[in-house]
């Protein structure tokens, strides 16, 4: 058949490309082989529904698997339950909602230029069209604003606070929304979907028994399959199980299951702390080379800074990234506080990441390298003769990683 000739061609053309460049999208990462082989499990059974409650046969052995990867999810994450069974953190997100809350409710959740997500009430988005979103946002130094916050708790008594980032750079004062939120009796929810790796490892406190319940992605820093994750506590278990099935989903593949579970059994090898902690110090020293004033939030706890490219270079945040996408370097742009439009192609910040390169082993003195082609890409005219050199630097830097080093790491 002609056409998936062609698609193979192009596949190969995107493998290729892929082992071509430095990808420093945040929500980005390369996992290793034993993530992407499976070896527990890696099958073709789909089940349907909650364990003991399955509509097919054949599913004895698939529900003591499930429990023992559940069981896993707690332990790591130091959770009562868990449910594993979400297609990604975007659904984990909207059966945490249908659990929680009837339409129309109140939510209150970080602002989407502030670093929040298009789940967290964005207008287009499903969330935004059938729950009420309000939204506190950052102070003139880009932290949180915690008063904002519980002032608007306090009039609007929201059913629901929720709070979880796609570019806000810090940890959150986890106790402090607390607080707030059992001053109005609301439920509490952390959308941990990009800092879940880091959580698991070791290398930022584990905030999952502050809230009710927490959502994550399986694939950002937590390095394995593409999905989601939902972590709660004991007694909203069966409201949020039923939520995901038959509320939010049905089939899921019992791979899907496996995969997680033994991607969250690698996190607790002294490899992957070691990966975290280095993707924390990598993230550093994008920090460090940055003027810290063109930073959002002055600096970085997490695995990427946002960099308020307008004000430090005079370029949009689309026009630094196609810069950097011509020489090889992979970044996305991002909204920011100060942006008075909120769409995208008129935003002024640029989200750089380090989780993807780490997993390929680029260490900080690669990543002195990595921060000063970008510094240059972007400080320069652009011209095309000034961008192939540094293309080169960027190809240098790609050609001292071999393609088996990078994708099958021992661990
Ligand atoms: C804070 C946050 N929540 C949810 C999501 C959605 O995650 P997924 O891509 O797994 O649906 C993202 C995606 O980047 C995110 O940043």
């Amino acid at each position: 058949m002609k056409v998936l000739g062609e698609l193979n061609v192009l596949g190969e053309q995107m493998t290729n490309y892929e082992y071509n460049v430095i990808n420093l999208i945040a929500s980005d990462n390369a996992f290793p082989k034993s993530v992407s082989d499976n070896p527990v499990y890696s099958g073709h059974i789909i089940q349907e529904g909650l364990v003991g409650r399955r509509p097919f046969a054949g599913a004895r052995l698939h529900d003591i698997m499930e429990e023992t990867a559940v069981s896993i999810a707690c332990e790591v994450f130091k959770a009562d339950h868990a449910n594993l069974q979400p297609h990604s953190c975007s659904q984990a997100n909207q059966a945490a909602y249908h659990a929680l809350l009837s339409y129309k409710d109140t939510i209150l959740s970080l602002d989407f230029q502030a670093g929040g997500h298009l789940t967290h009430g964005l207008k287009y988005n499903f969330s935004g069209r059938n729950y009420n979103f309000i939204h506190y946002g950052v102070t003139e130094t880009g932290i949180i604003n915690y008063d904002e916050a519980q002032k608007l708790a306090l009039e609007m008594k929201p059913k629901l606070i929720v709070c979880g980032s796609s570019s806000y750079p810090r940890l959150f004062d986890a106790l402090r929304l607390r607080e707030i939120a059992d001053s109005i009796n609301a439920k509490l929810m952390f959308d941990l979907s990009h800092e879940a790796g880091l959580m698991a490892g070791g290398v930022i406190p584990n905030i999952v028994n502050i809230a009710d319940v927490v959502t994550m992605s399986s694939d950002k820093t937590l390095r394995g399959p593409f999905g989601g994750i939902i972590l709660c506590k004991k007694e909203l278990s069966d409201i949020i199980d039923k939520a995901v099935h038959p509320g939010t989903q049905s089939s899921f593949p019992l791979r899907k299951i496996t995969g997680t579970a033994q991607s969250l059994v690698l996190t607790q090898l002294d490899d992957f702390r070691k990966y975290a902690l280095d993707v924390l110090a990598n993230a550093k020293v994008l920090e460090y080379t940055f003027p810290s004033n063109f930073i959002f939030t002055g600096g970085t706890d997490k695995h990427y800074i946002v960099v308020n490219v307008k004000r430090a270079f005079g370029l949009t945040g689309s026009e630094a990234e196609s810069r950097l996408e011509q020489i090889g370097v992979l970044s996305n742009r991002q909204s920011i506080p100060l942006d008075n439009s909120k769409k995208m192609s008129d935003a002024s910040g640029l989200r750089i990441g380090t989780a993807w390169a780490t997993s390929r082993g680029y260490s900080t003195s690669d990543f002195k390298e990595i921060s000063k082609i970008i510094i240059e890409a972007l400080s320069g005219s652009g011209e095309e003769k000034f961008l192939s050199r540094l293309s080169e630097r960027v190809k240098a830097l790609i050609l001292k990683k071999k393609v088996n080093d990078v994708w099958h790491p021992k661990f």
